[in-house]
């Protein structure tokens, strides 16, 4: 028998500015798979979490709202936590950075650092904004590109070229928060040396503490040489104010993992665990952090490094997975595939998620893809049609026949043992965090217990009642079959499993509850565990919202006036241009809707045959020998990028048009050109020259939009 361990698991705390989505949840059910399979293997395993509260973008969007930031991270907090119950997801606590206990660990951790000689101070000069009187993060200040010259980019880097740079690179840089232009300010920051952490952290990698795709990823980043850390920013911030340090505050990446021993600190303080067991230098328990792939510099740099330099043990694992993508693509607002937990849990049950994510999630950074159809097909075919199945075909001849009372003994022990001993083979491969396997293996053997009854015929023998024992014996081997799967998939399918459990008439399972079959007892009646899924049902998740859908109102005849209205998120500012125009068309192609300008009228559903699109200008280029065109690369969101050319050029600088929103017909026949191929017209109005006017939807659009 091997020690029961001692285990602390965390998943990243979700930012108290937005709701759970299903980017996160599969975190949280990576999570919660493996530590429930942890606890059911008798290991002493505790799951904490907590609300990331604090920042520059939870203080502005408490202001937007009119509440103050505390007011906003409770609200927020009581969705978070409720979604997440939802989800099926236990943690033993679920606690807030904005807590007591995180202030008292940040201050302690800080003094232990700063004494330690791990704290620098040093000036810089930073992006501030004299109209809302703060300084400015990165993605606060937009500006046009240094490098390609695109508008409207961050601070940070830039979407089009993908350079990387600072804010004060950036040319006419202007804040996001008040619209006016920063100007530059000096300010001491706080800085944690991390330099002086590299062996060792080197030598915490080589432990084994990180997958070895990460692993590789750090090595790249040690070559680069650390650079040490501003851990510290000015007011007005909401967070904790650093000691000794007034109108300084602790940056929210310095005190968010700090969080994770906070929530901890609650859980001991509630349950009597002792917090030194679990974090002391020399403990010999574990700690185990699951993590986005994005967020790996900080749990495999600055927070190893900062729980060394307080004195404290470093984490056994931090494990991080991929992104999740819908249908192939980005999860993305704007084309209604942006999925809340709340949205996916209106309408269906938390546990086919769970094991959808479990069979396709693998122990490395690949990202995810929720294909909806395959997604209604794995339920229906997995849990429905396989798992479920043996047992809703077994279970009614044992009541109605059997009085409800299991045979004494199995027809097929050999099967039976085959089972019990694939549960070593599953256990490795959840402890690999490998739930894709897992679940493989266990799908396998439930074709094997179909197969059992497929040939054994339950429902033929009943036929003739001389077969009652026969079919008794049959039954009882196929729902013994049926309980050993449900023990397997008790990680990803908790709420069937308790199910499950009161149908045996049967308390917790633990793992090795499949070492012996149920032989003798009496079973509940049987209730469906799991009904089908609806595929329309499903497809709706990724309907746009209303409030992103962008309308067309056509009015066709003679005078044929299309008005292309974007109707803003209510957030968004207010429009700076209203694109209502007649319809027009580029001299270089025709329009179907320009038939109606001719005087030919068309119906409604013509129209609609045109897809008109939101795009964004991506590039725009003079074509030699061509003195009325300009060649524009255009980003179509989910159609991809495509080149058009525009007979714009009289009127429009190409500079003037990178980085805009137009609107695009998608759908034209490429057209093949002297100088390349054309796969879309932009509109634009006017009678031509140097009097033609692109139009471009009202801000709140975003590529890719569908007209309609
Ligand atoms: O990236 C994020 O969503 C952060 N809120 C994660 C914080 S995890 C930890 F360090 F607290
Ligand atoms: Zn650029």
């Amino acid at each position: 028998m091997t020690a029961r361990r001692r285990i602390l698991v965390t998943s990243a705390l979700p930012y108290a500015n937005g709701s759970i989505h299903l980017g996160y949840l599969l975190e949280a059910v990576q999570t919660d798979v493996w530590v429930r399979f942890q606890k059911l293997r008798g290991n002493e395993c505790y799951y904490v979490c907590a609300d990331d509260t604090h920042g520059t973008p939870i203080m502005l969007k408490a202001q937007t709202e009119g509440i103050t930031p505390e007011a906003l991270i409770a609200k927020v907090n009581i969705e978070h936590q409720r979604d997440l119950a939802e989800m099926l997801i236990g943690f033993d606590n679920f606690g807030s950075t904005h807590s007591p206990e995180n202030e008292v660990l940040c201050d302690d951790l800080y003094r232990t650092l700063r004494a330690a000689g791990h704290i620098d101070r040093k000036t810089i000069s930073q992006a501030y904004d004299d109209t809302a009187k703060m300084f400015l993060p990165d993605r606060y200040v937009k500006g046009v590109c240094p490098v390609c010259g695109t508008a409207d980019q961050y601070g940070d880097s830039c979407e089009n070229c993908g350079s990387t740079y600072t804010p004060a690179d950036l040319k006419n840089p202007i804040s996001v928060v008040s619209g006016t232009a920063p100007v530059w300010r000096d300010s001491e920051h706080y800085f944690f040396k991390l330099s002086t952490f590299e062996a060792s952290l080197a030598a915490w990698v080589k432990s084994g503490a990180v997958q070895e795709s990460i692993a590789r990823k750090l090595e790249e980043w040690f070559t680069q040489g650390l650079r040490d850390w501003d851990i510290s920013r000015d007011a007005p911030y909401f967070g904790f104010e650093i000691p000794d340090a007034p109108g300084k505050y602790f940056y929210v990446w310095f005190d968010a993992p700090i969080g994770y021993l906070a929530s901890f600190t609650q859980l001991c303080a509630r349950t009597g665990l002792k917090f030194d067991d679990f974090l002391r230098k020399d403990a010999n328990t574990e700690l185990h952090h699951f993590i986005g792939k994005d967020i790996l510099y900080f749990h495999t740099l600055f927070w190893p490094a900062v729980l060394e330099g307080s004195g404290l043990r470093r984490p056994t694992s931090v494990h991080a997975h991929g992104f999740v993508t819908i249908n192939g693509q980005k999860m993305s607002k704007s084309r209604g595939t942006f999925i809340t937990a709340r949205r996916y849990l209106d309408s269906f049950k938390a546990e086919y998620l769970r094991y959808y994510f479990c069979a396709k999630l693998g122990p490395g950074i690949d990202d995810l893809d929720m294909n909806l159809d395959e997604f209604t097909t794995r339920v229906n075919s997995e849990i429905v049609g396989k798992l479920v199945n043996i047992a809703s075909r077994c279970a009614g001849f044992i009541t109605k026949n059997a009085a409800g009372t299991l045979a004494a003994t199995l027809p097929e022990p050999g099967l039976y043992a085959e089972f019990a001993d694939a549960g070593e083979k599953i256990a490795a491969a959840y402890e690999a965090r490998d739930t894709a396997s897992a679940v493989r293996e266990i799908m396998a053997l439930a074709d094997r217990a179909n197969q059992y009854i497929d040939a054994r015929k339950p429902w033929s023998l009943a036929k003739d009642p001389a077969n009652a024992a026969e079919v008794r014996s049959v039954c009882t081997q196929g729902l013994n079959l049926f309980r050993v799967l449900m023990v397997y998939l008790q990680p990803a399918l908790p709420e069937m499993a308790v199910q499950a459990q009161r149908f045996f008439q049967e308390g917790a399972w633990t793992w090795d509850s499949v070492a012996a079959p149920l032989l003798g007892t009496t079973i509940s009646p049987y209730q469906p565990l799991a009904t089908r899924l609806d595929p329309k049902a499903v497809a709706k998740l990724v309907e746009p919202p209303p409030e992103a859908v962008a309308t067309v109102t056509a009015s066709p005849g003679a005078q044929a006036t299309v008005t292309v209205k974007v109707t803003a998120p209510p957030a968004a500012p207010p429009p700076t241009r209203r694109a209502t125009a007649s319809t027009a068309a580029s001299d270089e192609a025709t329009l179907a809707a320009a038939a109606a300008v001719e005087g030919n009228s068309i119906s409604i559903d013509d129209f609609l045959r045109v897809d008109l699109r939101v795009a964004k200008v991506l590039s725009a280029d003079l074509i030699p020998g061509a003195d009325k065109l300009l060649k524009l690369r255009l980003d179509v969101g989910d159609l991809g990028e495509r080149d058009v050319f525009a007979g714009v050029r009289a009127a429009y600088e190409p500079a003037a048009l990178v980085g805009r929103l137009i609107v695009v017909v998608a759908n034209l026949e490429p057209r093949k050109m002297r100088f390349g191929v054309s796969e879309g017209m932009m509109l634009a109005a006017g009678p031509g020259g140097r009097e033609i006017f692109v139009l471009s939807p009202d801000s709140g659009a975003l590529p890719g939009m569908r007209i309609k």
